[in-house]
């Protein structure tokens, strides 16, 4: 009889795309970027999109910033390891796996330059997915310089998910950004009021001029005059009917969350 023993072991590059891919929606790109930008405690985001022409190509470059509390050299290695979560131990945190920002190597290129305890760092990466296609962990060249303003990070993607497009319409994302990342939170209806004064400038690539959106998702108030329903939108009055409920108690599986 032989023993022997077999140690696990993950073939890393195939794992960094598996990941990368791993985020079903294109979209999950900007859910990804707003928990981040939430979770250094910035109180304003910016994310714009727009179609760049680079060697006579047309680019989709996707630019995130926000004036949280930036990175140092341990946070960038995390930013670019996988399953290197800085928040594993922080309850409040909406991130917790080291998985959100590999959804940015499905891409040609990622720059990131942020700012913290008065240094500024850039940090590039060219060709991420081509460099783990051919079987190689791509290389990040960092530099680093005395910062001349205040802490945040400011990302840039050149050419996310092959430049398909269609999803990054101001519309699409806005309705994206409420109904699905902490941006659209309902948490102001439960009365908390933590991020209240967090906005995001958001524009999609049909805009020219970028909108401010206010934190909270919004809720049509109360149909207080149910004829007039009835006369504006006839039949379809009940799709139009807005009210809102209030009710107190415990959850039947989580009878210990009180409040
Ligand atoms: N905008 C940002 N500002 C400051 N640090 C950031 C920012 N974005 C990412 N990071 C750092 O990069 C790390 C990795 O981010 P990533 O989104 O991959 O993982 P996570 O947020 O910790 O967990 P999850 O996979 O659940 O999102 C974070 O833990 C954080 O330290
Ligand atoms: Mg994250």
């Amino acid at each position: 009889m032989n023993e022997f023993t077999i140690t696990p072991k993950v073939d890393a590059a195939r794992e960094f795309i598996e990941i990368s891919k791993d985020f079903s929606n294109p979209l999950d790109l900007v859910r990804e970027a707003i928990s981040n930008a939430f979770d250094a405690n910035a109180t304003e985001i910016k994310l714009i999109f727009n179609a760049v022409k680079l060697y006579g190509e047309n680019v989709l470059k996707i630019e995130i910033s926000d004036n949280g509390v930036g990175m140092n050299q341990n946070g960038l290695q995390s930013f670019f390891d996988l399953g290197n979560s800085m928040n594993r131990d922080n309850s409040a945190a909406i991130g917790e796996k080291g998985h959100g920002t590999k959804v940015y190597f499905n891409s040609a290129g990622i720059s990131v330059t942020t700012v913290k305890d008065g240094i500024e760092y850039t940090a590039t990466l060219d060709q991420p997915l081509k460099s783990l296609h051919d079987g190689t962990i791509p290389i990040v060249k960092v530099f680093s310089k005395k910062a001349t303003y205040g802490n945040g990070t400011k990302i840039v993607i050149l050419g996310y998910n092959n430049n398909r497009c269609d999803q990054f319409s101001h519309s699409m994302l806005k309705d994206h950004i409420m109904w699905f990342t902490k941006m659209g939170s309902i948490e102001k209806e439960f009365g908390i009021s933590t991020h209240n004064d967090v906005k995001l400038i958001l524009k999609g690539l049909d805009r020219d001029d970028p909108e401010e959106i206010t934190f909270g998702h919004y809720f049509p108030g109360d149909s207080k005059n149910f004829n007039k329903l009835f006369d504006e939108y006839f039949t379809d009055a009940p799709h139009y009917y807005c009210k809102k409920y209030i009710k107190k108690g415990t959850l039947p599986n989580f009878p210990f969350i009180v409040n």
